[in-house]
């Protein structure tokens, strides 16, 4: 079963099937009020379309990006080089990796472009390996997802095989296959035990100050007809008092090798309340996400700050018209922090595409041996 757009399999970003010179993505901004597919052409295109969030979340922002080492080989000059092809590729990656700070996907779409143009022997050969690597991360991202939901299954199956009750699950921001190519991270388990026909039931955190729970997750989970409530962010230490919550799955842009998790901001306050709960907490993630360079997330993720406008304003649909309104005061000094950390120590585990670690530098590598290396 596929992540369907009104019955319609559909993924996030694909290459125009009459000219895959175009890369096409949804544009997120205008969801759930409108489907927008926005035409990417150019390298400019691309790095917009990142930075003004027409796309997000951190598998998806990686493909993207690897896409945009395509687009930025299509738009050299034929006559090049392959030196100056190579330099001008390299521009490219800079552009790229200026984006967006915090998803550490975002620098392995440059560095799989990159990898390709070292290997590429001239323009031309360059930019059919810049497409098939980018493809080939696109397919794996999906891969990856699948596979997170198949692990990520069973921790759902066992609540449930105890409760014999609908089982409640809250998340935050959009980890949802919006956020990715297909599947989604945090989603998939959830899809995975809807599709196997456990009841499930998601809180869906709105996620301020862009909203992506309320206009995304709540958007994809109702095309998939998965039962979901929206609750205000401030809301899950309520619902967890009181029963209501019997685990919390969030994504990730960051993971260090310790398992320290870096999420959109708020992550870190659900999993405050569920550790004083005692209500489990995971984190699904492909392993594109994890940082293996750094262990303390707290002082070596770089945190993204956005403009202050966003918490500011609010957009909704007025009439048939998507309007910014005003929330506070004309002139309101707003700080926008975008990401918080999750110390690993409230992490219950970390659901990858190779199965459940345990939130540690020992539990993470069982799983990923090759990685040991790296240190
Ligand atoms: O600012 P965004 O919307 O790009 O932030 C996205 C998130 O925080 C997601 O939870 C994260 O990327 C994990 S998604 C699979």
């Amino acid at each position: 079963l596929k992540m369907n757009v009104n019955g319609r399999a559909q993924r996030t970003i694909w290459l125009k099937k009459k000219n895959p010179q175009t890369v096409q993505i949804i544009d997120q901004r205008y969801l759930p009020h409108k489907f927008v597919v926005e035409a990417l052409k150019t390298l400019n295109d691309c790095c917009c379309a990142i930075k003004d969030m027409h796309l997000r979340g951190a598998p998806l922002i990686g493909v993207a990006a690897a896409y945009g080492m395509y687009l930025a080989a299509l738009g050299s000059p034929k006559g090049f080089s392959h030196s100056k092809w190579s330099q001008w590729m390299q521009k490219a990656a800079k552009t790229l990796i200026s984006t967006r700070p915090t998803a550490i996907n975002l620098f392995i779409g440059v560095e799989r472009g990159l990898a390709a143009v070292q290997k590429a022997s001239s323009r031309t050969e360059g930019i059919s390996m810049l497409r098939e690597a980018a493809d080939g991360l696109a397919e794996e991202e999906v891969e990856n997802c699948r596979r997170i939901g198949e692990h990520g299954v069973a921790i759902i199956e066992k609540i449930y095989r105890k409760k014999r009750q609908t089982v409640n699950i809250l998340t935050h921001c959009n980890a949802g296959w919006l956020a990715c190519v297909d599947w989604g991270t945090a989603t998939a388990p959830i899809y995975a035990a809807f599709n196997k026909k456990i009841p499930v039931h998601v809180w869906v955190d709105e996620t301020r100050p862009r909203n992506q729970g309320a206009s995304l997750t709540a958007w994809e989970l109702g095309q998939h007809k998965v039962p979901h409530t929206l609750v205000v962010d401030n809301a899950g230490g309520h619902l967890m008092q009181h029963g209501l919550v019997d685990c919390v799955i969030v994504g990730s842009d960051r993971t260090t090798r310790a398992g320290d998790v870096a999420n959109k901001i708020g992550t870190y306050l659900k999993a405050l309340a569920a550790w004083d709960n005692g209500i489990p907490f995971y984190a699904a993630l492909p392993s594109t996400t994890i940082d293996w360079q750094i262990e303390d997330g707290v002082n070596e993720i770089p945190i993204e700050e956005r403009e202050g406008e966003e918490v500011t304003h609010i957009q909704g649909l007025s009439g048939r018209k998507i309007q910014k309104v005003l929330l506070a005061p004309k002139g309101t000094k707003a700080s926008n922090y975008g990401f918080d950390v999750t110390p690993h120590k409230y992490v219950t585990g970390i659901i990858t595409e190779r199965g459940i670690a345990s939130a540690t530098k020992e539990g993470l590598l069982k799983l990923f041996p090759e990685k040991k290396i790296l240190r």
